[in-house]
């Protein structure tokens, strides 16, 4: 058994504090991925985990060890980093086998594990190049593998995708998922990407500002966001937000004016009051043009037609842009026109209240 705890970890750079107060356990075996705006603390949460950083306080434990106090060494862990940092005068085959090299590892169990990895990753062809000779790829497969081949107990990703073009990323991305399965490792992996988040995490972590904002699994916050943070940073397009205001609260049944229409929205745990602001998401895939359900009334901007489906990019009368999903092809009547109606299950609507909480 092999978890990640963290408990109450914190951590900061001479009187500022980044990380403030952590509390997470990623299960035995979990691909657990840490997402959050650039700056939010996720490469320093991974470093801290790793044992690069020192924390301030709290405890950090891997299996049943508090690691806290260990060299990066005796962790278990094994880290791959966004840029390789591979030797470049070293071979695929020496760059792969060097740490174990380092820790005396008798030549054949090195033969047979760089064998192995260089089979999973399909790096057989290239063991005796250089890194020069390799593609940003194949690079960054060699990375992998020189971290596998330590049979790490963790397995701590920075970002190890975001060097390569967006082809590459989609195939690696699947290499990393097949990693995973095969190796039954636990996997802590850190990412802007917000596809990647969601199709590789077994649990996302989002962080904001050195806090956690909502851990759960992809479709979890994808469904079921805590608040407007995580509803506007899960999901591609992002989540519309468009503001509102209560006209009646009647038992669980809430009125909402938005954008000069009125929506009735159910909401059975914490309502609002009469006269609140409020803020009302509103998913792409959530609009439709069909006229059916509740109104907004949009002029159109840009479309993009992706083949499959389109986004309609339109704006309010208020000037706030709103991204309109529609399967198919998008007609030309409609990108035309001076304005349409975008319609919507109220059903399907988030209500956020002023301070970006979800009631629900
Ligand atoms: N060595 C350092 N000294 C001072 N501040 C630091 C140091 N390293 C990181 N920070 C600060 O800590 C915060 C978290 O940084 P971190 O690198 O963890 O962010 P991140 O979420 O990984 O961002 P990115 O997505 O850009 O990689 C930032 O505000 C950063 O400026
Ligand atoms: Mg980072």
């Amino acid at each position: 058994m092999v978890e990640v705890i963290l408990k109450n970890v914190k951590k900061a750079y001479g009187s500022v504090e980044v990380i403030h107060g952590i509390d997470l356990h990623i299960e035995d075996q979990e691909f657990c991925v840490f997402v959050g705006p650039s700056g939010c603390g996720k490469s320093t949460l991974l470093r801290m985990i790793a044992g690069l950083e020192d924390i301030n306080d709290g405890e950090i434990w891997i299996g049943d060890k508090d690691v806290t106090d260990l060299e990066p060494v005796d962790r278990g862990i094994s880290m791959v980093f966004q840029t390789y940092a591979l030797y470049p005068h070293m071979t695929v085959r020496e760059n792969i086998q060097y740490g174990l090299k380092v820790s005396k590892t008798p030549q054949d169990e090195i033969d047979r594990r760089v064998a192995d990895a260089a089979k999973n990753l399909q790096l057989d062809d290239y063991l005796d190049r250089k890194p020069g000779q390799l593609s940003g790829g194949q690079r960054q497969r060699v990375a992998i593998g020189r971290s596998i081949v330590r049979k790490p107990d963790v397995f701590l990703f920075d970002e190890p995708l975001s060097n390569l073009d967006a082809e590459l990323r989609v195939y690696m991305r699947i290499e990393i998922a097949r990693l995973h399965n095969r190796l039954d490792s636990t996997m802590v992996y850190v990412t802007h990407d917000q596809v990647e988040a969601m199709t590789l995490a077994d649990k996302i972590v989002v962080l904001q500002a050195g806090r956690i904002e909502q851990v759960g699994s992809p479709l979890h916050l994808y469904d079921d966001p805590d608040n407007q943070f995580v509803a506007g940073f899960i999901g591609s397009p992002r989540m519309n937000f468009l503001p509102g205001k209560v006209t009646a609260v009647d038992g669980d049944s809430t009125s909402i004016s938005v954008d000069g229409a009125n929506v009735n929205i159910t909401l059975t745990q914490n309502s609002p009051s009469d006269g609140d602001d409020v803020t009302v998401g509103i998913r792409p895939e959530h609009l439709g043009v069909d006229g059916q359900g509740a109104q907004i009334t949009v002029r159109p901007d840009v479309t993009e037609q992706m083949g499959g489906v389109g986004y309609m990019h339109t704006y309010t009368a208020q000037d706030i842009h709103v991204v309109a999903e529609v399967k198919g092809r998008i007609a030309a009547s409609a990108t035309e026109a001076e304005q349409i109606a975008l319609s919507f299950d109220p059903g399907q609507a988030f209500v956020f209240d002023g301070s970006g909480g979800r009631l629900r």
